[in-house]
């Protein structure tokens, strides 16, 4: 499976020291495994910071990027090896493999953290550390600051904290070319995953048979797994937004929107397609998904430099509440619609997010403090409008009653425009329908 070559790591390091200021360091941890019940964790993955800098993708360990004093560069703090413990849950890397194969300058077992970081913290001026992620893990650092900043050396620890997500949430925003050889894997891997369950689904099948399949591609690929729950919904299901349960059945004549995307080498792909059950689609079901449709394209036609996610999405409500009058859904002028928000009975949430090693990825959208950021080449970003006709809401009129409907497309910011890495997952309501045709035989 595709993954970062080391020197992508070795470059991020340098990257972010050069930002640092003078006395400046960043310490980022990672998780440890999280019991899911008694004696079984839930499968680890590293924190996306710790990884992105790292590529250390053992659970509990430590990073501290020094920029100067003493010991300046990279430490790990690591588990040990211990033959035993390996022999129960796999082998680890250890302080030997985290210098050898991980580039780090210094490293450490983790029962030592304690002492080093004290140490190594002293003449640290500003100390890049987020707060109110790890709180047993910032509890553990007060107690380290506190031990060095009664201690009796002249130099008394950092003076500033500042979050690191300023330096790092900005740098992982903009993709590199390798980082795009990565998700354009990822995309490729959870196309053929939706086209294989666009084609699987038959009536009275159960959800779950599908999400395993979707599943079992991601793998089969050697994907680390799904980037996010796979959502993957018959019928009214589809109107829940967050749905994972999968367990209902699917029925001729409903729609099927499955909302999934495969993680390679810890990028996420986020892609969701909705396609008729049977071999069509009603004149109902057709007639709202070519307003989600014709609303999708012209979104990713406005992608590019310069442009915001903010001004996106609202031509995407201004656009969609137009298609919903037309469907006869709304009634009235379409800007005082929105100024109502009227739309948010069928589409109530936003259109984009950032993507990259977290689905919803981190960095800064500047929504209710302006200017709204404008869009840079290298970023990615998803455009997934939709509308949902819950069949239990009195305000949804009785001809759409049970239709969900979303399409979601992972788009590329270029240097004069966009790139769709999702594109090759087809869309077009005749696509759909002539590859259920097929399908059906
Ligand atoms: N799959 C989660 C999202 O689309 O935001
Ligand atoms: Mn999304
Ligand atoms: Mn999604």
């Amino acid at each position: 499976m595709l993954q970062l070559p080391a020197s992508t790591y070795v470059d991020r390091r340098r990257r972010l020291l050069e930002q640092l200021p003078p006395g400046g360091a960043m310490l980022l941890p990672t998780h440890g495994e999280v019991t899911r019940s008694n004696t079984t964790a839930f499968p680890f993955r590293p924190h996306s910071d710790f990884y992105y800098v790292s590529g250390f993708p053992e659970p509990d360990a430590w990073l501290l990027l020094k920029r100067d004093g003493e010991e300046p560069g990279m430490h790990l703090f690591v588990l040990p090896r211990d033959r035993e413990r390996e022999t129960w849950t796999g082998r680890r890397y250890g302080v030997d493999g985290a210098k050898e194969c991980f580039g780090a300058d210094h490293a450490w077992p983790l029962p030592e953290l304690d002492e080093q970081l004290a140490r190594l913290l002293a003449d640290v001026d500003v100390l890049y550390f987020s707060f109110g992620r790890h709180t047993r893990k910032e509890a553990r650092l007060h107690r380290i600051l506190s031990k060095v900043r009664t201690g009796r050396k002249a130099e008394l620890g950092p003076t500033t904290l500042c979050d690191p997500e300023s330096l790092l949430a900005e740098m992982r925003l903009i993709k590199t070319p390798e980082e795009l050889a990565v998700m354009r894997t990822g995309a490729e891997i959870s196309a053929e995953a939706h086209i294989a369950a666009m084609r699987a689904v038959r009536h009275g099948m159960h959800e779950y048979e599908i999400q395993a399949l979707v599943e079992y591609t991601f793998r089969r690929r050697g994907a680390w797994g799904w980037a996010y729950p796979s959502i993957v919904a018959g019928g009214d299901n589809a109107c829940i937004l967050h749905y994972v349960r999968n367990d209902g059945v699917f029925r001729d004549g409903e729609l099927m929107l499955i909302d999934a995307g495969a993680e390679v080498d810890g990028y996420a792909t986020d892609i969701t397609r909705t396609t008729p059950v049977g071999a069509a689609f009603s004149g109902a079901q057709r007639d709202a998904y070519e307003v989600v449709l014709g609303v999708q394209r012209r979104a990713i036609e406005a992608v590019r430099p310069g442009a915001s996610i903010n001004g996106i999405h609202e031509q995407v409500l201004l656009d969609l509440t137009r298609g919903m009058v037309d469907l006869g859904v709304l009634h009235g002028d379409p800007e005082e619609l929105v100024a109502d928000k009227k739309h948010e009975a069928f589409y109530p949430h936003r259109t984009s997010h950032w993507l990259g090693c977290d689905v919803h990825d981190v960095g800064r959208y500047n929504l209710r403090t302006g200017p709204h950021k404008p869009l840079e080449a290298g970023q990615v970003l998803t455009v997934e409008p939709g509308l949902y006709f819950p069949a239990d809401d009195e305000r949804t009129p009785e001809a759409f009653k049970g239709i969900g409907i979303r399409i979601e497309d992972d788009v590329l910011v270029t240097g004069d425009g966009h790139e769709v890495l999702t594109a090759a997952v087809p869309k077009a309501v005749e696509e759909l329908e002539a590859l259920r045709r097929e399908a059906l035989g």
